[in-house]
């Protein structure tokens, strides 16, 4: 533990067991809660921190000043630095060219992409193919790279993997290999996940980041209106943590997220997606799934800042997804 006192070392990384007042059960307190950062607890509100880590507000107010004092606040950045970081972004195919040509030429790395749609709309498919995609050769359209897949519904399945893998050509086993798949048991779990993503994307070439599902979790445990403030704030935390994966790793974030065709009693808007503006706003590039006849798709990009809003039918085959 620091000595509040003690001048601030330039050099070294605070965590948030070395804040003052902070010992190990209020330290897995804030964790719990999605704080891993001094800066994260820098920004916060006293209520929301007290409300969220379950802590007394007067020991958050401690908590949080000593975060300022700590945490190493990010430096402004010039305009050439921005440049060059964007310079790098890349594309994913979809599988389809119709579907890429409306991405301007496929998922965009740095940046969230959610597909949203009602249950059956093939969101968890599109994902799966991405999964394997992202290991194609650049000419192919991929980024010869791993995934990590974040599965918060048991609906990752390696046979289907196995299927989209031969049609490409590629070898199944291998692909396989290199899909880090953990299942996420609750909100908390998933957001935890995205630290470990992390370090596993120190240890391999992730570029592919894939949620699935982004708030399914969320809308079973924050019922009510009480504690939909709650849900956004941490739904909120957990895009910015997404984000951060996406930027630090050069890497594609695909998040899938249901709309109900019932109507929703948290949000007013029956066919508004879960999360409301909270997600939308997030997410830098948004696809509705609906159906069509048979194993047809119909992708509509949604209020994207870059790219002209229109829609593509793609198919949902054995072979994986294809233009129809
Ligand atoms: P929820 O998670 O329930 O919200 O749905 P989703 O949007 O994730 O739907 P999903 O991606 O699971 O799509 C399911 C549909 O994909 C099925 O109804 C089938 O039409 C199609 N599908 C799933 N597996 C296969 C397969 O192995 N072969 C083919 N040809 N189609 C499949
Ligand atoms: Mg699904």
């Amino acid at each position: 533990m620091i000595d509040l006192a003690k001048k601030k070392d330039e050099n070294k990384e605070y965590t948030i067991e070395d804040l003052p007042g902070v010992g190990p059960a209020t330290a897995e307190k804030l964790r719990e809660a999605g704080y891993t950062d001094l800066i994260e607890l820098a920004v916060v509100s006293p209520k929301d921190l007290a409300d969220l880590a379950g802590v007394g507000e007067g020991t958050a107010q401690k908590i949080i000043a000593a975060a300022r004092k700590y945490a190493n606040v990010g430096d402004f950045e010039t305009g050439d630095v921005i440049l060059e970081r964007r310079s790098q972004l890349t594309k994913l195919t979809t599988g389809s060219k119709e579907f890429d040509t409306l991405l301007g030429g496929g998922l965009e790395s740095q940046a969230i992409t959610e597909f949203f749609g009602e249950f059956g709309s093939g969101k968890t498919q599109i994902v799966h193919q991405l999964a394997v995609n992202v290991q194609l050769p650049k000419e192919k359209g991929g980024l010869e790279g791993h995934a990590i897949f974040i599965d918060t519904e048991n609906t990752f399945r390696p046979e289907r993997i196995v299927q989209m893998a031969e049609a490409l050509e590629m070898n199944p086993q291998e692909v396989l290999k290199n899909i880090h798949v953990a299942r996420a048991f609750n909100s908390h779990h998933q957001m935890l996940l995205v630290d470990k993503a992390m370090e596993l994307a120190k240890k391999y070439p992730v570029k592919l980041l894939i949620v699935d599902s982004l708030t399914a979790h969320f809308r079973a445990e924050y019922v009510g209106r009480s504690s939909l403030a709650e849900r956004q704030q941490l739904l909120n935390r957990h895009m910015h943590d997404l984000l951060k994966f996406a930027d630090i790793n050069n890497a594609i974030v695909a998040v899938t997220n249901q709309v109900s065709a019932k109507p929703d009693m948290f949000y007013g808007d029956p066919t508004s997606p879960i999360g409301g503006h909270i997600v939308a706003h997030n997410a830098t590039y948004r696809l509705y799934i609906r159906k069509s006849r048979g194993n047809k798709r119909i992708a509509r990009l949604i209020d994207s800042p870059a790219l002209p809003d229109g829609e593509v039918v793609i198919a949902i085959t054995t072979e994986g997804i294809r233009d129809p």
